[in-house]
């Protein structure tokens, strides 16, 4: 700690902390609300295989950057790329990149706490048993009449948001790393539990059918560039969030074994959550197309007619809050860190103001689903409009600039140096697909989708 800047600037209290930490930011609605519902109107296993190929061969060589960027500069994304830049000899627009980072994640997040709220009022609804013996008309109903609401949804986007907004005050080690240390455990076991219950329906097979086995005649160009998106999405990448994290993180840790270990992690959450929804839909013939409805649609069916049901469902929904809540203070992280160190704002301050610029952006996303239903632009409402933007656009550009700043601008000796790997193989590899295949797969992908390919 030398300057005075850094003493602003937090600090991991062990790699631990670190690894819970990311890992409650990757694994979250992403993993639970949104894999599911996006395969199901991608058409199952062909967009899982490309999803999965984005994780491995463009997710995790970005994971890696994104750290080391945040680490080697021990600064929030904006001013990251401006000391990176010196440091590289390079022009200084690079620092847009921390900008649109700042501005990506305030759109998220503007969404992301409207879903949220859903997930925390069914915590109240299972509790007041409104899913007992109900059958699938009924879970279904009971969706319907909430999501029209626009008070209701309100109410449980400022509660959440207010939730977020007071963990985010406390700081790194007091807020962060305490949100993730228990809950992400729990979480894992319950979705096992699920799994379980999908296991004794008759449709158990069904639903891995169509996890797993790939129809390529379904694949879409669009389609392959939500499962892009969703790669950097899942992995919380491409908006400066693993940066700040990175940046947090003492010298002395691998980063790429890290990045495997999270991004592992990640899929696993997601492919079981797959594995426990599908086999539902199908046993009461819902259709898995059913768009951001479809966890609320499906797993309370389960909940109301499993033993200890009851129970289950009430953990379900306050695991999935909470897994929300700790990605959902990543997304913001970036923009109260740059008020603090930049702007001269103090912490809480800073969470008073971005908070509140998210709240209202999140109105939009609320009266999407209800008011405003009609409202569209470009075929989609504000919602659709939002998440397109964020996560088809925005996180593929900005992945696309930190590999193209950590494969081609940052100096070989200083990622090498950074990076730290245990052999000169395994940084050939990373820089590889750091210079030519992740930039390039993005590239194509956007390429196909304008038409041009
Ligand atoms: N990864 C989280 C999820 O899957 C969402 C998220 C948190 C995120 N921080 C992010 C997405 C940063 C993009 C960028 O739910």
């Amino acid at each position: 700690m030398t300057d005075t800047k850094k003493t602003v600037h937090g600090a991991w209290s062990s790699r631990f902390a670190f690894i819970l930490a990311a890992t409650g930011s990757a694994v979250g609605l992403g993993n639970i609300w949104k894999f599911p519902y996006i395969t199901g109107e991608n058409g199952g296993g062909a967009f899982v295989i490309v999803y999965l190929l984005c994780v491995l061969l463009i997710g995790i060589p970005i994971m890696i950057a994104e750290t080391m960027l945040g680490r080697r500069s021990q600064k929030n994304p904006i001013e990251a790329m401006e000391v990176l830049t010196d440091e590289a000899g390079a022009d200084h627009n690079w620092h847009y990149l921390g900008w649109m980072g700042v501005i990506a994640g305030l759109l998220i997040l503007s969404y992301y706490s409207v879903i949220a709220g859903w997930a925390s009022a069914y915590i109240l609804k299972a509790f007041t048993g409104s899913f007992l013996d109900a059958d699938a008309l009924t879970i279904k109903k009971i969706f319907d009449d909430f999501v029209a609401s626009p008070i209701q949804l309100i109410f449980w986007h400022s509660l959440f948001m207010l939730a977020t907004m007071l963990i985010v005050v406390r700081g790194v080690n007091n807020g962060l790393e305490k949100a993730a240390q228990y809950l992400m455990p729990s979480l894992f076991v319950l979705i096992f539990a699920l799994v379980g219950y999908a296991m004794t329906t008759d449709s158990y097979f069904q639903g891995l059918h169509f996890l797993f086995m790939p129809d390529f005649s379904k694949l879409t160009s669009n389609s392959v560039l939500t499962a892009m998106g969703h790669a950097f999405f899942t992995l919380s990448l491409g908006m400066g969030a693993i940066m700040v994290y990175g940046s947090y993180l003492s010298k002395n840790i691998s980063i790429a074994k890290t990045a495997f270990l999270i991004a592992g992690a990640d899929t696993i959450v997601a492919l079981l959550a797959g594995i426990a929804i599908f086999p539902i839909v199908f046993a009461n013939n819902l259709h898995p197309n059913s768009g951001p409805g479809l966890i609320f649609e499906t797993l309370p069916i389960a909940f109301g007619s499993m033993t200890g049901g009851w129970l289950m469902g009430i953990l379900f929904f306050v695991m999935l809050a909470v897994a929300a809540l700790t990605s959902a203070i990543s997304l913001i992280e970036p923009a109260v860190a740059w008020l603090v160190e930049n702007k001269d704002f103090t912490r809480e301050k800073a969470c008073v103001w971005s908070g509140l610029v998210t709240w209202a952006l999140g109105l939009g996303t609320v009266f999407s689903f209800n008011i405003w239903s009609n409202v569209k632009f470009f075929d989609r409402s504000i919602f659709q409009l939002l998440d397109y933007l964020t996560a088809n656009l925005m996180l593929p550009i900005g992945g696309f600039c930190i590999a193209v700043f950590s494969g081609w601008i940052m100096k070989k000796h200083h990622s090498e140096q950074e990076l730290n790997m245990p052999n000169e193989t395994s940084y050939q590899i990373w820089k590889l697909l750091i210079s030519y295949v992740a930039p390039g797969s993005v590239f194509l992908v956007f390429l196909h989708v304008i038409g041009v390919l």
